[in-house]
């Protein structure tokens, strides 16, 4: 460190600061002169709805993109060229929204990945490293696992484990929570207490209240590009005073009115399912009914939906919807379209959008089959179905005609959705279906999926969000060893309950 820089860390109580921030992508204006700085040593907040600019700004402080107009200073100084080289030798690390794993190396070797000497020393290397290797074990991550394989909630796992000991002064994670269980995340927020006890600097995004208030001490708020508001003291805040200052306005959490549907006649009938990690005897589900999967990663909630939509082989099972005799499982995604079944997948970017493609073709995508089918295949009815999608849905783009590849992460889950819900399953099988959704749009998505059942089709939404499956379902199956441990309906579903079931025990 310079005479001159030491003083000027001396002198400014923000290790990092914007001034004028601009970034325009062509006629968009995702970010509007933000100007903001970030206290050293402190976990910094950033808020705000789908499309609001957080991502954007994260990637220009990374150098990842440049800006338009505007200044980055790093300990008082302004960087005068800002790019992704300059700002890691600064410090500076950032987890993208999207996890970035080299898929022909090991799990271990992922992790190694970025990681250089800390320049100030203050990080106990020995320590992290060491705690790593722990880390990884707790997590069934297989070291030696080529990092292609694994799935979606290993490879978020693993970067945000890289960011951890990459040795940088100044960790930005832009929804790092998305898909963790309790566990994970509690493990993560000790984690980010430790290296913030070291001096590290953390900006943290997130959609989930209770996650910011309990592990920010300030936050800022952006609102359509522009810096609408913020707190040095997150602490002091309710859960609703923060959704408040995020959305401008109050917000009215949805609760589904549920519903018992023991004496019904079921609509779908699993029988004897077995594949990798799941053994289930006999599950019904009924028309109209939303019923959520939940337990630990490997459990066997996420097996067996992905065995019912013939994404894995399965040894043997049978599905029947209502009086139709049963079949075996659909061999194929294919096949299981085809019986009526619609899924979701919780990984957007591995079978979920046609990127250079428009929102409405995307919405319409899977329908085409069906639209064809009913001989109604025409422009009018791709636009009239993904517009109403597009609308539904609060899509934050231009129009239904823009291309997926420019929308924010939570704008791409929700025309993800939209093209699932625009099939008209017998079957919906929804895997994470709010996950990096604003919570303004989550009451929205929660509310859709509720009308929808209303016209017949059964529900089963997988999800880690104790929330979320309390407001939106009539009943839940906690998984645990391939099978259904414990059923829960009516008052009985708690998030306590929910949480007890699905920590690990012993
Ligand atoms: N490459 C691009 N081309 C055009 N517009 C873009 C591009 N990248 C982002 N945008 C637009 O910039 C705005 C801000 O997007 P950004 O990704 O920063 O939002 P966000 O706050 O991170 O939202 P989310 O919570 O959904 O992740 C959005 O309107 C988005 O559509
Ligand atoms: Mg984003």
């Amino acid at each position: 460190m310079t005479a001159a820089s030491a003083v000027a860390s001396q002198q400014d109580p923000f290790i990092l600061r914007v001034e004028n921030l601009t970034k325009r992508y062509g006629p968009v204006l995702a970010l509007n002169d933000v100007s903001l700085g970030i206290r050293r040593g402190t976990i910094h907040g950033l808020l705000g709805e789908n499309g609001a600019g957080k991502s954007t700004l994260v990637s220009l402080i990374s150098g990842q993109r440049t800006p338009t107009s505007g200044t980055i200073f790093l300990d008082g100084r302004a960087i005068a060229s800002v790019d992704i080289k300059a700002m890691e030798e600064a410090g500076v690390f950032l987890v993208t929204q999207e996890p970035m794993i080299v898929d022909h190396l090991t799990a271990a070797e992922n992790l190694m990945l970025g990681i250089w000497p800390s320049s100030g020393g203050f990080v106990r290397w020995s320590k992290l490293r060491a705690d790593a290797a722990r880390m990884l074990e707790g997590t069934g991550i297989d070291p030696q696992a080529m990092a292609g394989r694994l799935d979606a909630v290993a490879r978020r796992k693993l970067n945000i484990l890289r960011a951890m000991f990459s040795g940088g002064k100044i960790i930005i994670l832009d929804e790092p929570t998305a898909a963790l269980t309790v566990e994970d995340r509690a493990q993560l927020f000790s984690f980010m207490r430790d290296l913030k006890a070291q001096g590290v600097t953390f900006i943290f995004i997130s959609h989930y209240n209770d996650e910011i208030l309990e592990i920010c001490d300030a936050c800022s708020v952006l609102r359509d590009g522009v810096l609408a508001g913020g707190t040095e003291n997150v602490k002091g805040l309710t859960s609703e005073q923060l959704s408040e200052l995020v959305l401008g306005r109050g917000l009215v959490l949805f609760q589904r009115e549920r519903r018992q549907f023991d004496t019904e006649p079921a609509a779908v009938s699993l029988r004897s399912v077995v594949s990798a990690g799941v053994r289930v005897e006999a599950l019904d589900l009924h028309a109209g009914e939303i019923v959520g999967f939940t337990g630990l990663p490997g459990a066997g909630a996420k097996e067996l939906v992905r065995a019912v939509f013939g994404l894995v082989p399965v040894r043997s099972g049978t599905i029947a919807f209502a009086d139709e005799a049963p079949h075996k499982l659909p061999a194929s995604p294919r096949d299981a379209f085809d019986a009526g079944i619609a899924f979701l997948s919780d990984d957007r970017h591995r079978d979920g959008l046609v990127k250079h493609m428009t929102i409405s073709e995307n919405i319409s995508l899977s329908s085409l089959v069906s639209l064809a089918r009913s001989g109604f295949l025409s422009n009018d009815a791709e636009r009239n179905l993904s517009d109403r999608y597009f609308e539904a849905m609060g899509i934050k783009a231009p129009g239904p005609s823009t291309t997926v590849d420019t929308l924010s992460g939570g704008n791409q889950q929700k025309v993800c959705l939209g093209r699932v819900l625009a099939t008209k399953p017998r079957l919906l099988i929804l895997d994470e279906p709010t996950r990096g959704i604003d919570v303004g749009v989550k009451q929205d998505v929660l509310r859709i999926i509720d009308d929808l059942s209303r016209s017949g089709v059964a529900v089963i939404i997988v999800s880690t969000d104790t929330d979320e499956i309390v407001r939106s379902v009539d009943r839940v199956c906690i998984f645990d060893g391939g099978a259904v441990r414990e059923e829960l309906s009516g008052a009985a579903i708690t998030n306590e309950r929910l949480r007890q079931g699905t920590t690990s025990h012993g």
